[in-house]
């Protein structure tokens, strides 16, 4: 009789993504008409083309493989050394982070469900409310929860809810938890954490031997030089966190896949009885044992991201589609509704109309304009009441979004 995880059995309905999928294809299947018109600003994924710099990397890279003087076959699990380099030189310059201690990847996504490997039992985890569904369902996976009641919330975890008033930036807990997921700027809420914030955060988990996942997978839409871009410009974070970062949102490598993780050596965990161990050598025996290596191709076109092309290339979609959030923004507002993000973030967070529930929301939005959002419950119970507009769009299509949020709640 062959066993399965009953964890998964836990689960509530769909991932939110698929789900939402699902609802929008059985409304373009009923009303192939309004179908033409629908415009998709659901899932955070990026709509323009790779900078051409990636494109010309990537191709040198695949003409290398045509080469038996330049072919590769596996690369090394952690990531080529010419890539790691380049990420520590751009992205962390000064803060004392080695080569060695960037783990490239396939995707963000994956890190942060993968990285529960290293993490025995009995840990008290902490994630923010909403949040990234992928932290709360990977913990359900792996059997560290209880059952969800019906608002959704699972026992066991500890939620952290962001509101307005926190600034989307939850209270340092009044309890000891062991893991604390931590997002900014913030999917989905658009929002971001301060140096102060990051300082309180770093000190307690410090004080509480707890590590901080830092998902800093949208660090490149901050527009606010005084916001800290890492975790590890914060003193002391070094000894207390590790940091996932993409080439996703940034690149637009959404349906390239590369991502990293930075874990520096000097992060601890504990054994039952209490002895140190260091996190670095654990991930490094999971990632050598469990995965091959992001491809060649991709991590050469990775690497030109921080070319001089590439910057500016990149630096270009981020204008655009911050330019895009800047519109969104003004659209809800003036149709009267609250709106958080969208600000260093590519994600609009918007109070739904008074009445309406995110699905409600979601329904309307499908039905009556054609256009796709997210809606804020799927993202945890805290979520309820909101939805998110996603800035990944081409201009023309969010300027239609905008025409259309004034048609229907102006
Ligand atoms: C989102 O829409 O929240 C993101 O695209 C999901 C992801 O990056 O996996």
């Amino acid at each position: 009789m062959a066993r399965i995880n009953e964890n998964f059995l836990k689960l509530k309905a769909g991932y939110l993504f698929p789900e939402i999928a699902r609802r929008v294809n059985a409304f373009t299947e009923g009303n192939p008409e309004a179908a033409k018109r629908l415009i998709r600003c659901g899932i955070g994924d990026v709509t323009e083309p790779l900078p051409e710099a990636c494109r010309q990397a990537m191709h040198e890279a695949i003409d290398e493989l045509g080469n038996a003087a330049t072919f590769k076959g596996y690369g090394p699990e952690q990531g080529y050394a010419f890539l790691r380099e380049a990420i520590v030189e751009n992205q962390f310059a000064g803060l004392g982070i080695a080569a060695d201690e960037v783990f490239i990847s396939d995707g963000s996504k994956c890190d942060t469900g993968n990285i529960l490997d290293i993490f025995g039992k009995g840990n008290v985890i902490a994630i923010t409310d909403p949040v990234y569904p992928v932290y709360v369902d990977t913990n359900v996976m792996i059997g560290n929860t209880g059952d969800a009641d019906e608002t959704g919330a699972y026992a066991g975890l500890v939620y952290l809810p962001c509101t307005p008033e926190n600034g989307f930036v939850p209270a340092i807990p009044d309890r000891k938890v062991d893991l604390v997921y931590l997002c900014y700027p913030n999917n989905p809420t658009g929002a971001t954490a301060t140096r102060a914030q990051l300082e309180a955060w770093v000190a307690y988990a410090r004080a509480n031997q707890a590590i901080i996942l830092y998902d800093a997978a949208y660090e490149a839409f901050i527009q606010d030089p005084e916001l800290p871009r890492s975790i590890f410009e914060i003193e002391g974070a070094r000894d207390c966190a590790m940091e996932f970062r993409s080439f996703s949102k940034n690149g637009g490598f959404t349906g390239v896949r590369c991502a990293y993780i930075v874990i520096p050596k000097t992060l601890k965990g504990y054994t039952a009885d209490g002895q140190e161990q260091a996190i670095h050598p654990l991930w490094s025996r999971r990632h050598s044992t469990k995965f091959n290596g992001a491809s060649y191709p991709v991590q050469k076109g990775a690497a030109a991201v921080f070319s001089e092309a590439g910057k500016a290339q990149v630096a270009a979609l981020i204008e655009g589609y911050m330019g895009n959030a800047k519109l969104l923004r003004e659209a809800c507002a003036a149709a009267g509704l609250p709106v958080f993000g969208g600000v260093n973030a590519p994600y609009v967070w918007v109070g739904c109309p008074a009445g309406l529930t995110s699905w409600d929301m979601f329904d309307k939005m499908l039905n009556e304009a054609n256009v796709v959002i997210t809606p804020g419950s799927g993202f945890g119970a805290a979520g309820e009441g909101y939805f998110r507009i996603s800035a990944f769009n081409t201009r023309a299509n969010v300027e239609e979004v905008c025409r259309r949020i004034g048609a229907t709640f102006g």
